[in-house]
């Protein structure tokens, strides 16, 4: 790769990093030098992208984000491989199907609050003791979503728990500056990913649905992009940059188009 590695000798590790914005982060990270722990539950998946990235430079390590201990767990493996830990990307995430508020389903908004907000909120306690520790200066970055910012955008549970996401964000960036730790959300447009789509033909609907609504036109939003957006966030370019949520959605999020 040609130019300057930006997380040279960085210990990162990336949750939902097994499939979609994850994967590409692990690839992107590992590019620019970084040494990248997979946390996902999906082993198979997971492991594929460490080995394609070669394990010298990622591992795969199981852990569903919903269970404290196991992530505990997760940041102490990091720490115990590679004696600390310089950026958490906690981006794992999940998404329940549309449907009308009258008929909204509270275990399905329970789980979705459990892996989107209670999930995030124990990776970022995790990753902040390990960094307070060892006296890193550390890069906490959070994927949330334009529908962190606007109604309808998205499900309602998905809406309400990215909500709330931003707000643990703002919160985090509150209680860990005295540490030096900076706490970011990167906030994407609608994109295709397993989340989104199943196979091709859903993948292509996702993307016609997306350049129809968006309103940067004749470019489609890819994982890259977003994936370039958390290396900023996570890297030192963005040394003084914290409790900010970085928008990756070409303008949605702050447009209200007149009808024309
Ligand atoms: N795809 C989009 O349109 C879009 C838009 C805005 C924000 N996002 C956000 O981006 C993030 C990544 O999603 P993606 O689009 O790459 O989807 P994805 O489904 O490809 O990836 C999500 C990953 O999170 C993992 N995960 C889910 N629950 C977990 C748990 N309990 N413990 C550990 N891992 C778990 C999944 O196994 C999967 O690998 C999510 O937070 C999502 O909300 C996605």
């Amino acid at each position: 790769m040609a130019g300057v590695r930006k997380l040279d000798g960085k210990i990162v590790i990336i949750t939902g990093g097994a499939s979609g914005i994850g994967a590409e982060a692990v690839r992107l990270f590992t590019d620019h030098g970084a040494k990248v722990v997979i946390v996902d539950l999906q082993e198979e998946l997971g492991q594929n992208v460490a080995v394609s990235v070669g394990q010298d430079k990622a591992t795969f390590y199981r852990c569903d984000i919903t269970n404290e201990t196991e992530v505990e767990n997760a940041v102490k493996f990091t720490v115990e491989k590679y004696g600390k830990l310089d950026v958490m990307f906690s981006n794992a995430g999940v998404m329940e199907m549309l449907g009308s508020f009258l008929d909204l389903d509270l275990e399905s908004f329970d789980r979705t609050m459990a892996v989107n907000v209670r999930g995030a909120a124990a990776c970022i306690k995790h990753a902040a003791h390990a960094m307070v520790e060892k006296g890193t200066r550390g890069s906490i970055v959070c994927t949330t979503s334009v529908a962190s910012e606007i109604g309808g955008s998205g499900p309602h549970a998905y809406t309400a728990s990215k909500h709330a996401l931003l707000g643990l964000v703002k919160s985090a960036c509150g209680g860990l500056g005295k540490y030096g730790i900076r706490v970011n959300g990167v906030a994407p447009y609608g994109l295709a990913t397993r989340m989104t789509s199943h196979d091709e033909e859903t993948a292509k609907f996702v993307e016609g649905y997306c350049a129809t609504t968006a309103i940067l036109k004749d470019i489609v939003l890819k994982t890259r992009h977003v994936a370039e957006a958390a290396l900023f966030l996570a890297s030192d370019d963005s040394a003084y940059v914290s409790g900010q949520n970085l928008a990756v959605d070409g303008g949605f999020s702050v447009v209200k188009p007149m009808a024309m």
